[in-house]
């Protein structure tokens, strides 16, 4: 094994970051770019795709970006895309299941539709997206899997009730678990990353909200919220060589927000 900084980069890999337009997706997909990833978004409009796509062509020069509109709730959708990018770009190294929804809603009110939507993106996508990706994983005998979860799939976050997505998130880091006891054989290693509180369009536009600075960022020992990019560094190093003995484990990135 080398002793090299080079474990910890990408040069080469396919990666394909879903939720990639902006926020979180974003960030992951142009950390991998910089370093030396090659990198397929899939989002779920054009417009903000190629807004994107454009946006990290020019924050990292000479990098190949891709872009696909996909659904990652529609199993069709994902099938679909997997067959675009292996036809003009070959079979995926990395897969990064990044997109997700959040919802906000007490357990007795939340409405059925509302519950199979949160788990249908965040969980069932995450799954589907890893065996239609996976699939050519396993014939290759080799690939990685990056599960964004969350904090909230450890614990329950306060004040804002959220069971739906606190439930979906807990799914996530077992689906992790699940998949890397399964596909280990066939060396393929798949990781999670939960972060906390990290400044987003949602986040950013919710702190002024009742109290939520107080319990977000007073709840978080770092006392402040994470970034993007701060996120994007833990899961290009669950992707590189350099986690190459982890597997089936969730890293939670919270500034210490569940140690308190
Ligand atoms: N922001 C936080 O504080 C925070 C904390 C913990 C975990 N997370 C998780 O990180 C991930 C990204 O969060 P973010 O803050 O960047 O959110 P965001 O809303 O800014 O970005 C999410 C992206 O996913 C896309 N998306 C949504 N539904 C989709 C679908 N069905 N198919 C394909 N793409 C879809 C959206 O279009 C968007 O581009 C999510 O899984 C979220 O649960 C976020």
């Amino acid at each position: 094994m080398s002793d090299s900084s080079d474990i910890y980069r990408l040069d080469d890999r396919k990666v394909v970051v879903t939720g990639g337009a902006r926020g979180i997706g974003y960030a992951i997909a142009r950390r991998a770019a910089a370093s030396g990833a090659t990198v397929a978004l899939l989002d779920l409009e054009q417009v903000a795709l190629d807004e994107a796509a454009a946006r990290l062509r020019h924050d990292v020069q000479g990098a190949e970006i891709l872009a696909q509109t996909c659904d990652v709730s529609s199993y069709d959708d994902i099938r679909a895309a997997r067959e675009v990018l292996e036809a003009g770009w070959g079979r995926a190294d990395v897969l990064v299941n990044n997109a997700g929804i959040f919802s906000n809603a007490p357990a007795q009110e939340m409405e059925a539709r509302e519950w199979d939507r949160v788990l249908q993106v965040n969980l069932s996508g995450a799954f589907y997206c890893s065996q239609v990706f996976g699939a050519s994983m396993i014939e290759a005998r080799s690939g990685t899997i990056v599960n964004i979860a969350s904090m909230s799939g450890v614990i329950v976050n306060r004040p804002q009730p959220q069971i739906g997505y606190n439930v979906s998130k807990a799914g996530v880091i077992m689906l992790t678990k699940s998949l890397a006891a399964e596909w280990a054989p066939y060396g393929i290693r798949v990781n999670a990353v939960a972060p906390g509180y990290i400044r987003s369009a949602i986040t950013e536009s919710l702190l002024g909200k009742a109290n939520l600075r107080d319990y977000w960022i007073g709840g978080t020992p770092l006392g402040r919220m994470g970034s993007p990019e701060e996120v994007a560094n833990v899961v290009v190093f669950l992707a590189s060589d350099a986690a190459s003995f982890v597997t089936g484990e969730t890293l939670v990135a919270d500034g210490g927000y569940t140690v308190w």
